[in-house]
């Protein structure tokens, strides 16, 4: 039963490199569209997945954002996926984000291919990349050694077929496969909460078909697939391997990255969301106990040591991660960054509460506030504070930081 279902699967092709150097208008120009357009400050915060026909089959591509703050994206994206397309603009360069793409893509044992992007420009120094790329012993197969290149044009679209040819290649050499029956496996690309319809959890199935109605158990969470879409929206009733899709159903919004798999054993299902629930729980109790001690090692004066505190509320789970990340990194000697509480979804009325008794700032990051909470703020006096950008809102917190110093 297990072997007999097994069959060619499409290729998952991660798209890295540093931030603008044309990831997302590549697979603009694949599938024809406008999402890069349309992004607040011009940068990708999330990833995206899509799927395309191609003459070589079917193609499913993932997008990553190059800014700096998104490396645990990034690195997901590269585990998540069977070939990395490496996006180096030929009048930039080699950056730090075409450095760390390259890391990624070999710590996940990927193969990789490059894409030297915006060949239309007259200031285009493909060869410079060349050259670069071999000091981190990326060598292109004309000069010798083994990884693909293309010299491309998200905008003008030269060189794209060509692109699509070597990836197609590259898939046949691998003989990627899978089960296409039985029940589904795979991870979750993102997560977000939506007014009105719950949990929306982006999943790429990796193994056997997903359904509408299958009991799926992802992250801490498990709840039934009440409806299916495709990444243009469009209702589906299943999705076999290799596929991208949004579901609705499930309770909360499971982390970006984790794993899920289809049960048929509720009480099983339960069981082991409870399990990851406490676990979870228990290190929220000891981040609480820590904040605690650090605090009253403050009212005893131990130190000149003061505290920014911060409510955070996001759109989806992996901006959250990656806002988190920064703003650890954040913290001085003299000025320590704390994250009181953080969420996906809009700001609540308890939200406000809590920034209020904890005297900590409100952010929130491509989320509003409910009217309840906006009443709230408004009485308390309270200021709440939005941000479609993460620099935006990673540059206004050292801002308030060095206030506190002066
Ligand atoms: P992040 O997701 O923020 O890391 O950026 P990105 O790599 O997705 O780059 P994006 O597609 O947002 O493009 C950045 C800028 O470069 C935009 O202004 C694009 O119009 C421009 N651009 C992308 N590809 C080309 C190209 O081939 N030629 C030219 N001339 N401009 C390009
Ligand atoms: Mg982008
Ligand atoms: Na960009």
């Amino acid at each position: 039963e297990r072997s007999s279902n097994v069959q060619t699967r499409p290729p998952v092709v991660t798209i890295m490199g540093h931030v603008d150097h044309g990831k997302t208008s590549l697979l603009d120009k694949i599938r024809e569209t406008k999402v890069a357009t349309g992004e607040a400050g011009g940068i990708t915060q999330h990833i995206g997945a899509y799927h395309v026909e191609t003459d070589r089959g079917v193609i499913t591509f993932l997008d990553t954002p190059g800014h700096a703050a998104f490396s645990a994206m990034r690195s997901r994206g590269a585990q998540a996926t069977d070939i990395v397309v490496l996006v180096v603009a030929a009048d930039d360069g080699m950056m730090p984000q075409t450095e760390e793409a390259i890391d990624h893509a070999r710590a996940a044992g990927t193969p990789l291919i490059v894409a030297i992007n915006k060949m239309d420009k007259p200031s285009a120094d493909p060869d410079r990349v060349l050259n670069e790329l071999t000091t981190k012993e990326v060598v292109s197969e004309d000069w010798g050694g083994d990884t693909p290149m293309a010299r491309i044009s998200a905008k003008t679209g030269d060189g794209i077929d060509e692109l699509l040819e070597l990836i197609g290649l590259q898939a046949e050499l691998m003989e990627l496969e899978a089960p296409l029956d039985g029940a589904a496996q795979g991870v979750v690309i993102e997560s977000k909460l939506e007014k009105g319809r719950g949990a929306v959890v982006s999943l790429l199935v990796k193994k056997g078909t997903l359904k509408q109605g299958d009991l799926v158990l992802a992250g801490e969470h498990y709840g039934k697939v009440r409806a299916m879409t495709d990444e243009r929206g469009q209702r589906i009733k299943s999705a076999g391997p290799s596929i991208p899709v949004e579901i609705l159903g499930l309770p909360e919004t499971p982390a970006a990255g984790s794993e899920f798999l289809v049960v048929t054993d509720e009480k099983k299902a339960r069981e082991v969301a409870d399990f990851r629930t406490n676990r979870e729980r228990e290190q929220q109790l000891e981040r609480q106990n820590k904040m605690r001690l650090e605090n009253m090692f403050e009212q005893m004066g131990q130190g000149d040591v003061s505290f920014l505190n911060i409510v955070l509320k996001t759109d989806v789970r992996g901006s959250l991660e990656a806002l988190l990340a920064a703003l650890n990194e954040l913290s001085t000697d003299e000025v320590k960054v704390r994250v009181i509480s953080s969420g996906v979804g809009p700001i609540s009325e308890s939200d406000v509460t809590l920034a209020e008794s904890s005297e900590a700032v409100l952010l929130g990051f491509n989320v509003r506030a409910d009217s309840a909470a906006r009443r709230k703020a408004d009485t308390a006096d309270m200021d709440i504070r939005y941000y479609s950008v993460i620099y935006g809102l990673i540059d206004d917190v050292k801002a308030a930081m060095s206030g506190m110093l002066a």
